[in-house]
């Protein structure tokens, strides 16, 4: 028997702003049309975060105050506390300290992990780290994005992909044998931070009237490019992974992908010869949320997870980072 502690997933609890951007509202901002954006991303709507003052600490601490109440748990029993974001509240002080403050989680430590769209695999790999050597027992894991917040509404090409939310999951150990996560492929590649980056905020490029005028404080994605290395490294990462770990198609309950874009999901779980009906999709309602995608997929879905379902995780993102976790659902979902 293996006695070493595996990181499990005990509860999600996911926090959506109100507000819907949808198409039809798009297409009146710019010049787009439904029938495009179905036709080559799959978004019908989106969520956006309106509130003047508000950014991802508050959607991060609305979902953590969920978790907390359906777990039955109380703030200062958590220890650990990790915020993966690409739009942190500010630069600094990271949002997973925001975060706690808004939570009276007062007896844990913790930090932001940026890994553009991939910030959940990389995220739950550094959780699962701190779970399997011990120095963790209850942590809490937040993904949450206000995108919405360096979205160009008048860029057509990048306008209509994202959206805002946030999710909290419980991560403890385990030791029984086979649930959690069992394998992790990572990687990045610097030479994509010329196709997508939000150039000017940051110390390198510092906010000045120029940088204004030029709107270098929204995303630029070149997108043909990030598409194809996202279509032929999701896919060869997911099926690396199920070699590495000799699972067939069969063996596979579901692919959790991230929602980026349809036929970039769908490359992949055809590439891993997967059914339709086992590759879980929600971007038609949520759009791209960035690191917060798979987990929201997770929370979407998780009544139809069963204890012992493989799970295989995958995503692309900025930087470039991209990977896949092979990983066991460790319990029945009421
Ligand atoms: O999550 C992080 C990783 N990000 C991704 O994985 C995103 C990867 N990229 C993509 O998903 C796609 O590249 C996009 C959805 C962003 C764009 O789709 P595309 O099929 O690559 O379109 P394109 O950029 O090649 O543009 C095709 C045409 C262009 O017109 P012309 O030059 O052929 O006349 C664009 O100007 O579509 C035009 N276009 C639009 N038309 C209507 C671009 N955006 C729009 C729009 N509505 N919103």
């Amino acid at each position: 028997m293996n006695t070493r502690n595996k990181a499990v997933i005990t509860a999600v609890e996911a926090f959506l702003p109100d507000y819907i951007l949808d198409n039809e509202m798009l297409s009146k901002m710019v010049d787009t049309t439904d029938e495009w954006i179905m036709s080559r991303i799959g978004v019908k709507e989106r969520r956006i975060l309106k509130e003047d003052g508000l950014g991802t600490s508050h959607m991060g601490a609305e979902a953590v105050k969920k978790l907390l109440e359906k777990t039955g748990t109380k703030p200062e029993e958590i220890d650990m506390l990790l915020c993966a974001t690409v739009s942190p509240d500010m630069l600094f002080p990271a949002t997973a300290n925001i975060i706690c403050d808004k939570t009276g989680i007062m007896n844990a430590w913790g930090y932001d992990i940026n890994a553009g769209c991939s910030g959940f695999l990389f995220s739950f790999e550094t959780a699962a780290s701190f779970i399997e050597s011990g120095r963790s027992k209850k942590m809490i894991l937040v993904t949450g994005e206000r995108m919405s917040a360096m979205t160009d509404y008048t860029d057509r090409t990048t306008c209509p992909l994202f959206g805002d939310a946030a999710v909290a999951m419980m991560i403890e150990p385990t030791q029984e044998d086979g649930a959690g996560l069992l394998d992790s492929i990572l990687h990045v590649d610097g030479v994509g931070r010329h196709f997508l980056y939000q150039k000017a905020g940051g110390s390198m490029y510092p906010p000045t009237e120029e940088t204004l005028k030029n709107r270098e404080h929204y995303i630029y994605q070149d997108g043909q490019t990030v598409f194809k290395n996202a279509v032929s490294r999701m896919a060869d990462v997911s099926v690396e992974i199920m070699e590495k770990n000799s699972l067939t198609s069969q063996d596979i309950a579901y692919l959790v992908p991230h929602q980026a874009n349809m036929r970039i999901i769908e490359a992949t779980g055809k590439r891993m010869g997967l059914q339709k009906e086992k590759i879980l999709i929600n971007i038609a309602k949520f759009g791209n949320t960035a690191g917060t995608s798979i987990p929201l997929v997770i929370w979407e879905f998780e009544k139809k997870f069963k204890k012992g379902d493989v799970l295989i995780f995958s995503a692309f993102g900025a930087g470039f980072t991209w990977g896949s976790m092979y990983y066991k659902w460790a319990y029945d979902s009421k």
